[in-house]
């Protein structure tokens, strides 16, 4: 098996590097020699000819795990050729060469693809409609993938990612936290957090389901987030609780703080679909929150 990790350097290639070189829960299927994870440096999706250069140099793969995105959701409104660039028609590429190498793709994709106008979890098959540059790129780079391979991908949608890594909510929360003594965070955005660490135990079930390793399945969405739902006050507030850190917090609407980009009010996703092709039950967000910190 060669298995192509991109994105190394970001939360969620981090989190599958840390668990397939340490977790024993690694099914025997694979080694943590399988996997072969790249970055930036070695493959750079913001150019066609470096995406190129490298798939025509190394040997072919068996599955290729797209990780890397553009994801910073302000900038993009700035820098919406280079996020399309990554988004989509990087995404579009990966998926020819996988077409070609008769290779699986796994890509994953963000509750931003959706206005979030609606009152209740978001289904795959609920109508998509960005309202940013980046939900829009993304929307863009599924449906690209989807045009180009048909049969013999996944495309997973999370929402809300955090991990012991990098810049994200949660370690903002634990700078500004010890910083200040007051905060104010949104409270009307209202979703489920999702700890990088539980996707990529999703990832790995997946990879070893016997569905998933016949080809010629057609390609599928899948919604996974952690289980249940919270806004971003209550999440700061879980957070803070659990660090016993006495920063004083207090609500404000979206309206109370400007951003470039405009964010959805529900980003609830609904995993039954995942949960049951898959056989599993999803961790609530306050455990998974709990042993993130633990490992901060
Ligand atoms: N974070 C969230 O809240 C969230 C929510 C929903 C969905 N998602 C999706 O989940 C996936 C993983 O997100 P994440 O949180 O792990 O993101 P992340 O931490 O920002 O990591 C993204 C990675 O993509 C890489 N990248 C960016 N531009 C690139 C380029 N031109 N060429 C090659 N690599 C490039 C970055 O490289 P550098 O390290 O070199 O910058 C970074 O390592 C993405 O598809 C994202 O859209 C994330």
């Amino acid at each position: 098996m060669r298995i192509l990790v991109t994105g190394k350097n970001g939360q969620l290639g981090r989190s599958i590097h840390k668990l397939v070189n340490t977790d024993t829960k690694i099914d025997n299927n694979q080694s943590s020699n399988d996997f072969i994870f790249v970055g930036r440096g070695e493959l750079d999706l913001s150019s066609e000819n470096s995406i190129s250069h490298y798939f025509d140099n190394n040997n072919k793969f068996d599955i290729i795990i797209n990780c890397a995105a553009y994801t910073q959701v302000d900038k993009a409104e700035e820098e919406v050729g280079l996020a399309n660039q990554v988004n989509h028609l990087a995404v579009k590429q990966l998926a020819g060469i996988a077409s070609k190498q008769q290779a699986k793709l796994i890509h994953i994709s963000t509750d931003y693809v959706f206005d979030g106008e609606s009152d209740k979890p978001y289904l795959e098959t609920d109508t998509a409609n960005p309202i940013n540059v980046y939900g829009k790129t993304k929307l863009s780079g599924e449906q690209a993938l989807q045009a180009v391979m048909p049969m013999n991908a996944i495309i997973i949608r999370t929402s809300w990612v955090y991990s012991e890594y990098g810049n994200n909510f949660v370690s903002t929360m634990l700078r500004l936290g010890k910083e200040r003594e007051e905060l104010n965070v949104v409270s009307d955005q209202i979703g489920s957090p999702t700890y990088a660490a539980d996707l990529v135990e999703m990832i790995l079930t997946i990879i070893d389901h016997e569905s998933f390793r016949r080809m010629g399945q057609k390609t599928q969405i899948y919604h996974y987030s952690n289980a249940g739902k919270c806004s971003w006050y209550e999440f700061a507030k879980e957070i803070f609780s659990l660090k016993k850190i006495e920063c004083r917090i207090s609500p404000i609407t979206t309206d109370q703080y400007k951003t470039l980009a405009r964010r959805p009010k529900c980003s609830l996703l609904d995993n039954k679909k995942i949960e049951k092709k898959f056989s599993i039950k999803l961790k609530h967000w306050k455990d998974s929150i709990s042993a993130c910190l633990n490992r901060v």
